[in-house]
């Protein structure tokens, strides 16, 4: 659905909310400093407190100063408060969507054929916010507004396919905008290129090549104040089901037919359909889940877990995560793909490892030596940057060798980072689908995800710990197939 040009409104529930303040404000701020928001675009905020538009502008400086940094600048925001408007209100309470849509048809707004509606709330609100959107009158009789909902998408298949059937009751699927913001991240991005624009690297990328794939997103932070949210989700919904499973369709998935929506996300869904199902009963051979104790991160004593506030003492929540799949088709059969995630482990990294097999002869060392195998390292964060480890000949009179690597950075000095949200919510302000979620791929990933779920209710208590600050328990090595895995902690 191309929205074009023309005015657009912009609705943030949950406007002060942890999301809104951290990566929706200062992402549209940012949209607006580089010229990228057109001039017809208002923004509405929408939250509970009790407050007048002028309390709002207050919090959105503040918020930006702190979330922009060095790279706050007082004229542009002030264009950037203009376009602001306050809605005081419930989520649950239909009084508050008629101000809403008062507030929406003022003359100071301009006719608008275009909202968004962006749900930056706790998934149990998504269809309060929904059913009483429709009570106020906007549903699919209006073909170019979108509701943007943030992941998880349900707590498990059945729910996920309850909430989709709800949201199509009223919202065709075109107007439905999954947002997994991993997708908005460059190297994410850089990997479609990496792989489909070079021809070196499509011939190698398959199982007569790959030994195995590693997808790691560690965190050093806790949960912080978003324990009502977490403590329900654990680290396999918030993370793994959609964040790590978006990326292994990223890193397995078949040459599109063109770079079109439907087509890229046709051949995601090709590659979760592929992973081969988990019987319920090996589970534990397949995933592995823990939970942070008291520890130090970066020079802090840190809680654990169970200490945070507003979490239960007794809660078995995991914040960290390992599993393994394999995707059974021709490209991929008998390639493990090992997964984890977790809160307040050593650092803060993202990375995509692909170890490649042994070569066949070994020339250079003692029959019983192993030499180290290459690896592509696609780093997302901190640093976004490629690398491949070869071997090379060490300087001296042995023929003797060592890893080298080739560092194959994308980002030039003079170019900053840049937030995935801001290409998302510029693709949400223009129509673009193609880096949403469809729900068939919500399905199939929850499909995949749903024996890990079902068996970890079924047997709470057994959760690990692990320290805070240290890359999560050994046993979570009991998943490796071979005995020369490991997790990769560095890129
Ligand atoms: C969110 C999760 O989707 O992603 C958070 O809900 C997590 O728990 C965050 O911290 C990580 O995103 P990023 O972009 O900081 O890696």
């Amino acid at each position: 659905m191309q929205t074009g040009p023309g005015p657009c409104h912009f609705v943030i529930f949950g406007a002060t909310g942890h999301l809104a303040t951290t990566k929706l404000l200062p992402a549209l701020y940012q949209l607006d400093a580089a010229g990228r928001l057109g001039e017809d675009l208002r923004l509405v905020a929408f939250a509970r407190r009790d407050w007048r538009l002028e309390d709002w502008l207050q919090h959105l400086e503040l918020v930006l100063q702190q979330h922009t940094g060095p790279g706050f600048d007082r004229a542009i925001y002030e264009r950037f408060a203009r376009r602001f408007d306050f809605v005081e209100g419930d989520l649950r309470e239909p009084e508050a969507y008629r101000r809403l849509m008062d507030e929406l048809g003022k003359p100071r707004m301009g006719a608008c054929e275009n909202i968004v509606f962006y749900l930056a709330v706790r998934p149990a609100d998504f269809m309060d916010v929904v059913d009483n959107l429709n009570r106020a009158g906007i549903n699919r009789k209006h073909g170019r507004h979108r509701i943007v909902v943030e992941k998880p998408f349900g707590e498990d298949i059945e729910s996920a396919r309850l909430l989709n059937t709800q949201l199509h009751k009223y919202f065709d699927e075109e107007q439905v905008y999954r947002i997994d913001h991993y997708l908005g991240k460059e190297t994410v991005q850089n990997l479609f290129v990496f792989r489909f624009a070079n021809t070196l690297i499509e011939p190698v990328w398959n199982r007569n090549f790959i030994d195995h794939v590693q997808i790691t997103v560690a965190e050093e932070g806790g949960i912080g104040r978003r324990a009502g949210y977490y403590d329900r989700a654990g680290a396999l919904r918030d993370m793994l089901q959609n964040h790590l499973m978006q990326l292994l369709t990223v890193v397995a998935m078949e040459p599109p037919a063109s770079l079109d929506a439907d087509a890229l996300r046709d051949e995601k869904v090709k590659v979760l359909r592929s992973i081969r199902p988990i019987p319920v009963d090996a589970v534990n051979g397949h995933a592995f889940r823990a939970q942070y104790a008291a520890g130090t991160v970066g020079g802090r004593e840190v809680p654990g877990y169970r200490d945070e506030s507003d979490v239960r003492r007794e809660s078995t929540t995991e914040t960290f995560v390992a599993a393994k799949f394999y995707v059974d088709n021709w490209r991929w059969r008998g390639v493990p793909f090992y997964l984890r995630t977790g809160k307040r482990l050593a650092r803060s990294m993202s990375l995509i490892g692909i170890r490649f097999r042994h070569p066949p002869q070994l020339l250079f060392h003692d029959a019983c030596d192993r030499i180290d195998p290459n690896w592509i390292l696609l780093s997302i964060q901190p640093a976004e940057c490629m690398h491949i480890e070869l071997h090379a000949k060490r300087p001296g009179l042995e023929i003797d060798t060592r890893v080298v690597r080739l560092n194959a950075s994308y980002r030039h000095e003079t170019e900053g980072p840049m937030e995935a949200y801001k290409t998302l919510l510029l693709d949400v302000i223009e129509g673009d689908r193609s880096l949403f979620i469809r729900f068939d791929e919500v399905e199939w990933a929850w499909r995949v995800v749903d024996p890990i779920v079902r068996q970890w209710a079924r047997e709470p208590l057994l959760v690990h710990t692990y320290p805070a600050g240290t890359w999560g328990p050994e046993e979570a090595n009991r998943l490796f197939d071979r005995e020369d895995h490991a997790w990769r902690n560095d890129a």
